[in-house]
């Protein structure tokens, strides 16, 4: 029977063995509990957890543990979670317990993955090998639904070729989704006819489990062209239920809200990665992976790894776009597309709004970051003769 193997950074406590600990992880997360019990049949054992080799790492370990497939009910997300990612934090013999990775087997993918990924949103955008640029609208609360639109045309104008709404705007008085999403696209449309680009806008359908789907259609039917989902705090299968629904053929950006509650320490909680994974697999066309340079702690060489996830081959899926937002600006980008390559979507906020000289030449001083990065030529350097990245610089400095 294929196992499912989940990869773990563990420290027990003082006066535990490493080998107690590995082994009241899969035992509470497959057919045992904190002592013997006599419903345990014979017949049940097929399905414990097989404890592979424990290592020493940093203050403490890492191990896999194999689920066997039969433990999980195919494509019940929940319930993988609930397996991989369960009571085990809790154990209060383990002082620190992170889930690093999870390894799938096909038969748990029961899912079509990104309809459109990358190749897909290039296509949709008209680029080839570069850097998408995307903003935020800022204020992320609180703008009217002409002025939010106002601000997209200007970013959109600008350069960029994707704008989002920050994840706490979804459907408040102040900017009902239903006025805003039209306007917003009468602006992509006016766009479209002045410069012959198409820029896409990620309206936020983030709601109540049981609503979010007939507000996917609700955005189909006022004109969208992409949708947004902010996936921990509405839920993965949100991202499922939408990218399965018969007639929703847009792209789905993914925004992480929460995330960092569970990634950011390095002992406990889970890594980005599968989260990676089960975003892709369910169907996301963009994910929020962070930035190297911008306002959110993140450890380099596991978000390349992160992207790689979303970027390589994953049971033949398409990919998923990695977005790096969260504090960036034009003086950002070159680090960026270094570290990261161009298969990137680079987002920028703060860092196209809180321009000196305003949205219009906040867009365009990113691309033109992301001209010079493409061509080789320093920040500083390209700024000469591009007075909106030389005002950019000017106001927030060079990353490197
Ligand atoms: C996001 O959605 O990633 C954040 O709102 C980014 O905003 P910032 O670019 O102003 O940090």
């Amino acid at each position: 029977m294929t196992e499912i193997t989940a990869t773990y950074y563990f420290r027990p406590k003082e006066g535990v063995s490493p080998d107690w600990a590995a082994r009241a992880i899969a035992e509470e997360q497959t057919t045992g509990t904190w002592t013997d019990i006599a419903t345990r049949q014979e017949y049940v054992h097929y399905l414990d957890g097989i404890i592979g080799d424990i290592k020493p790492s940093g203050a403490g370990y890492t191990c896999t543990i194999g689920y066997p497939s039969d433990i999980f009910e195919p494509g019940n997300i929940p319930q993988y979670l609930s397996v991989f990612a369960g009571n085990l934090f809790g154990l209060s013999k383990i002082a620190a317990v992170r889930l690093l990775d999870v390894e799938f087997s096909r038969e748990l993918i029961p899912f079509n993955g990104p309809k459109f990924g990358i190749e897909g949103v290039r296509k949709l955008v008209g680029s080839e090998g570069r850097p998408h640029v995307g903003t935020i609208i800022k204020p992320k609360v609180g703008l009217n639904p002409k002025d939010t639109a106002e601000v997209a045309y200007e970013a959109a104008i600008g350069g960029v070729d994707l704008i989002k709404d920050d994840e706490t705007l979804t459907d408040q008085k102040f900017c009902p989704l239903k006025e805003r999403l039209p306007l917003v696209m009468e602006k992509m449309d006016q766009v479209k006819s002045e410069t012959g680009r198409n820029v896409l806008y990620a309206v936020n359908i983030s709601t109540a489990g049981d609503k979010i789907v007939e507000r996917a259609r609700e955005a189909v039917r006022s004109g969208a062209n992409m949708l947004m989902i902010d996936v921990l705090v509405c839920g993965f299968d949100a991202v499922r239920a939408v990218a399965e629904q018969p007639g929703i053929n847009l792209p789905i950006h993914v925004h992480r809200a929460m995330h960092a509650a569970m990634t950011r320490n390095p002992e406990h909680g889970i890594a980005m990665r599968p989260f990676c994974r089960l975003v892709r697999m369910l169907g996301g066309d963009q994910l929020h992976t962070g930035t190297v340079s911008g306002k959110m702690e993140h450890d380099a060489s596991e978000l390349k790894g992160d992207n790689l996830t979303l970027t390589g081959d994953f049971f033949g899926l398409k990919t998923t776009f990695p977005v790096a937002s969260g504090g960036l600006h034009p003086g950002g980008v070159d680090k960026e597309v270094r570290m990261l390559g161009r298969d990137i979507i680079l987002q920028a906020g703060g860092g196209i709004h809180g321009h000196p000289d305003g949205t219009r030449a906040g867009a365009a001083a990113m691309r033109q970051a992301v001209d010079a990065a493409l061509a080789g030529i320093a920040p500083a350097q390209y700024a000469k003769d591009h007075p909106e990245l030389k005002r950019a610089l000017d106001k927030w400095g060079i990353a490197n």
